[in-house]
């Protein structure tokens, strides 16, 4: 019943460890190639790719990824952002006038962002890659930007670390689509729905929390009593999304979206 991209994308692994071989030139090319495929607002491809490789570059990048290993493991990250500044230029440039300098623009430019780099992502592991999506592109993404000479109207959102993988990670079980999926209009769930929608979940992510041992020592010394505590107590907290929240929005101010 799957087609092959399906079963590519049933494949899919987050990897957190890489060979120490380069990505061929060609490979990243059509990789890029593929990530502009991707549909974007009006065809305006509101986004630019940073492909980084240089060392000293991925040195500065490195604590503002709060130093998560993938950063220098991987021989390629690869930053997608949310740009209007190419348009605004042409725009400029053709007498027209000038209407992404808003909160709306920066939405669809993130939304374009995003799509393209899912296409390659996608595009990297049917080339036999392996990628890892990190936050901390968007929660420290005034200071990725400066890093990456961002011009105004370029919003670092989204990145991935990309290399030949050196892990072959057990499967991360998604939520059953009865859990995310409503017909025809939002269908609010019964508590007791709730509870069986992430049942599975909580059991497989209290054992993997309890089975890693540096995992094990978070959990035991904080006390926390079950899986959804972990994701709000320690991963998530409300003074950090607080802060990130700050963060984000003064980003965009700085970065004349706001
Ligand atoms: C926007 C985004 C940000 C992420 N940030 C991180 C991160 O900072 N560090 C990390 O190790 N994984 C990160 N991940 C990977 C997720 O943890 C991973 O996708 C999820 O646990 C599901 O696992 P899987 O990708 O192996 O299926 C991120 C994923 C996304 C989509």
């Amino acid at each position: 019943m799957n087609t092959k991209a399906q079963e590519l994308m049933s494949r899919h692994r987050s990897i957190r460890k890489y060979k120490d071989k380069a990505v061929p030139e060609d490979i990243i090319d059509s990789i890029l190639e593929s990530s502009t495929k991707a549909s974007s607002s009006g065809n305006m491809q509101a986004y630019s790719i940073i492909v980084t490789k240089d060392v000293n570059v991925k040195r500065k990048l490195s604590p503002l990824h709060f130093n998560q290993s993938m950063v220098m493991e991987a021989p390629v990250f690869i930053t997608f952002c949310a740009d209007f500044h190419r348009m605004r230029r042409w725009v400029k440039l053709s007498h027209a006038p000038d209407n992404f300098d808003n909160f709306m623009s920066f939405m669809i430019a993130s939304i374009d962002a995003i799509l393209a780099s899912q296409n390659a992502a996608l595009a990297a592991e049917s080339h036999g890659l392996g990628l890892c999506y990190l936050g901390t592109t968007l929660a420290n993404c005034g200071k990725i930007a400066k890093v990456l000479n961002c011009p105004k109207n370029v919003v670092p959102v989204v990145g991935f670390s990309l290399g030949y993988p050196d892990e072959a990670p057990k499967e991360r079980r998604r939520l059953p689509l009865k859990g995310i999926v409503h017909y025809d209009i939002y269908k609010e769930y019964s508590d007791e729905e709730i509870l069986t929608i992430y049942k599975d979940k909580e059991i497989s992510g209290w054992k993997r929390y309890n089975e890693v041992p540096e995992l094990r020592k978070m959990v035991l010394d904080s006390g926390v009593k079950n899986l959804a505590q972990i994701y709000t107590k320690l991963k998530y907290s409300r003074e950090s999304h607080i802060e990130y929240s700050r963060t984000i929005y003064n980003c965009l101010i700085d970065q004349n979206f706001l």
